[in-house]
């Protein structure tokens, strides 16, 4: 009969919501990675930092068309872009990552909810893509840990609101945050730029001493969040540099980060087409390659 059918119909939905499968963007290798295979690479720190958050991870390969990139894009819940060193104009990278962004733009303007991550290099190239041009400049914050500077908007955003007082405490007294990162956007570009202000909201800020940029923004009207901070470094990278820290509040907050994230992937029906279709695509089919203590990533997965 017609109830047990809607109740088994919305069983099924609600099941579909919670198996989430985020999109991470691969990128071009590092050219002087001595371990590097094929041409480009995630580094697993963003996978386990997902899945320890209750998301399934699926690789997305750089140089692919539009058209799989729109199949991959209806398949997935969420897009995350990476930390690393490519160019953001240029790279193969920054062209995936303008198509999704578009395809993402359009989605959530139609009604769909589809959230997008930009950790370091990601939040670099989310603001390129809404800026339409390059404003960052050079701070040298490579290798430091700093406390977070929250401004009046975090009080009431999505993202900070969802983590214990405590914690939001600890980010703002605690130098958690690991800055990696030689270019910045500063908050003087930002208040320049119509474009930005119109879309994003500063959540927090740090300085190098010169100059105060943006550490934490999340976009006023679409699900996107940017760090310019690493979470995920805390949790699962060990190369012994300053700027790197394993305290229980560091990786309480890389954990809320990622937990708050994959909260709204669950936000939409995006599925794969089945699930042989899943299983064939997913991070399980790859192995990532140890490198050791010494690098900048402990394990890296490589593709062709
Ligand atoms: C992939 O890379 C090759 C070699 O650089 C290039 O010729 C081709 O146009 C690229 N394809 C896409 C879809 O970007
Ligand atoms: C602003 O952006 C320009 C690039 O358009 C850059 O050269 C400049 O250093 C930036 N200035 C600040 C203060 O961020
Ligand atoms: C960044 O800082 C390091 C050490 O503090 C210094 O050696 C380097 O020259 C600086 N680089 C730039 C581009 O300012
Ligand atoms: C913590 O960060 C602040 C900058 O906000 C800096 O002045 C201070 O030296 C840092 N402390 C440590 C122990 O790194």
């Amino acid at each position: 009969n017609t109830k047990v059918i809607l109740l088994l119909l919305k069983k099924t939905v609600l099941i579909l919501c919670l198996l989430v499968s985020v999109g991470i963007l691969a990128q071009e290798n590092l050219p002087r990675d001595p371990l590097a295979r094929g041409t480009s690479y995630i580094s697993a720190s963003y996978v386990k930092y997902l899945e320890a958050a209750g998301a399934r991870v699926m690789p997305i390969r750089i140089n692919r068309t539009e058209e799989e990139y729109s199949q991959i894009f209806h398949s997935i819940n969420g897009l995350l872009l990476p930390g690393g060193d490519v160019d953001l104009l240029k790279s193969e990278f920054s062209r995936a990552a303008k198509i999704f962004y578009n395809l993402a733009l359009k989605a959530n303007d139609a009604g769909d909810f589809f959230p997008v991550w930009g950790t370091c290099l990601g939040f670099q190239q989310l603001s390129v893509l809404t800026a339409n041009e390059d404003l960052l400049t050079v701070t040298n914050t490579t290798a430091v840990a700093l406390p977070l500077t929250f401004k009046p908007a975090a009080k009431t955003s999505r993202l900070f609101q969802s983590f214990p007082k405590d914690l939001l405490q600890s980010l703002s007294e605690e130098n958690i945050t690991s800055n990696f990162h030689l270019w910045s956007l500063s908050v003087q570009n930002y208040s320049r730029s119509a474009k930005l202000k119109r879309f994003y909201k500063i959540l927090s800020t740090n300085n190098n001493g010169k100059l105060e940029f943006i550490s934490t923004m999340e976009a006023t009207r679409y699900p996107f969040y940017a760090v310019q901070w690493h979470p995920e470094k805390s949790q699962f990278e060990w190369v012994d540099k300053p700027g790197m820290v394993h305290s229980s509040s560091a990786i309480r907050a890389s954990f809320h980060t990622a937990s708050f994230f994959v909260s709204e992937a669950k936000k939409n029906h995006h599925h794969f087409s089945s699930v042989a279709e899943e299983e064939r695509v997913l991070i399980y089919n790859y192995s990532p390659v140890y490198a050791g203590f010494k690098t900048i990533f402990v394990e890296c997965y490589y593709f062709d």
